[in-house]
């Protein structure tokens, strides 16, 4: 497979296009951002765990019928996906309160919800990624009714399948974000990345951090937490 051009700089990730119309290549970067890119640094080795973590949780969904954009791991930082029309949502799981619904709503971070709940983001960096409901994505024309119900769909199943897995490594899995991508022939999938920058994952023991937050809230070992989860995951995956 061939690297061509250059088609798009991300915060965390490049993106080529190859010689196949149908097919990119994504490369990690150790490059770390939060707060909508006010804060910045760097991960060392962050790029070849998140590669690596997201394409073995990509494979292990994909068996669960989670169609999603992986189609090859071609190097420690770099793997070949499907091209899709990403749709302009990040769409969050949350299965225990933390960050901005524990601010939001005045909840201690930490405690259990009730059910796991959804909520969409419109992605829109100017705008600071603002909350969006349902109608509003619709009204914008983001996504229309059936493809909204089809990543609700998608996203719960993830969430069940990325529960019991992290759970058998001693993980809880706090709450994510995923990315859907429409194919041409319009079906959704998964696309983007399922990595510590992406989800709160915590030691089911001692709730001790694993994750991005170790940066964006300046803990400290933040190397150490990636490669924890990482071997973590090594580990465990079947
Ligand atoms: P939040 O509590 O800050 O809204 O974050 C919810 C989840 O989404 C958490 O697992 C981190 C992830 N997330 C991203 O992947 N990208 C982002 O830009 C933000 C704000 C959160």
């Amino acid at each position: 497979m061939e690297k061509r051009e250059l088609l798009y700089e991300g915060k965390a990730k490049k993106v080529y296009a190859t010689d196949d119309p149908e097919l990119l290549i994504v490369d990690y970067k150790d490059d770390a951002t939060a707060f909508n890119g006010l804060k910045k640094g760097t991960i060392a080795g962050k790029g070849s765990i998140n590669n690596r973590m997201s394409n073995a949780l990509m494979r292990m969904l994909g068996k669960y019928g989670v169609p999603t954009h992986f189609v090859r791991e071609l190097s420690d930082r770099e793997t070949l996906v499907r091209r899709v029309q990403i749709v302009a949502l990040e769409v969050i799981i949350r299965n225990i309160a933390a960050g901005s619904f524990a601010k939001h709503y005045g909840v201690c971070e930490g405690t259990p919800l009730k059910i796991s709940t959804i909520e969409f983001s419109y992605k829109n960096d100017a705008l600071g990624d603002p909350l969006i409901n349902e109608y509003h994505a619709q009204a914008l024309g983001l996504a229309t009714k059936a493809e909204i119900d089809r990543i609700s769909e998608l996203a719960f199943r993830v969430n069940k399948e990325l529960q019991a897995f992290w759970l058998s490594c001693g993980v809880t899995l706090v709450d994510f974000k995923l990315e859907f991508g429409r194919l041409n022939d319009g079906s959704i999938i998964l696309a983007d990345e399922i990595s510590p920058d992406t989800c709160r994952l915590w030691d089911a023991q001692t709730g001790e951090k694993l994750d991005k937050d170790r940066f964006r809230r300046d803990m400290g070992g933040v190397e150490e937490a990636y490669r924890e989860i990482m071997s973590r995951l090594e580990t465990h995956m079947a």
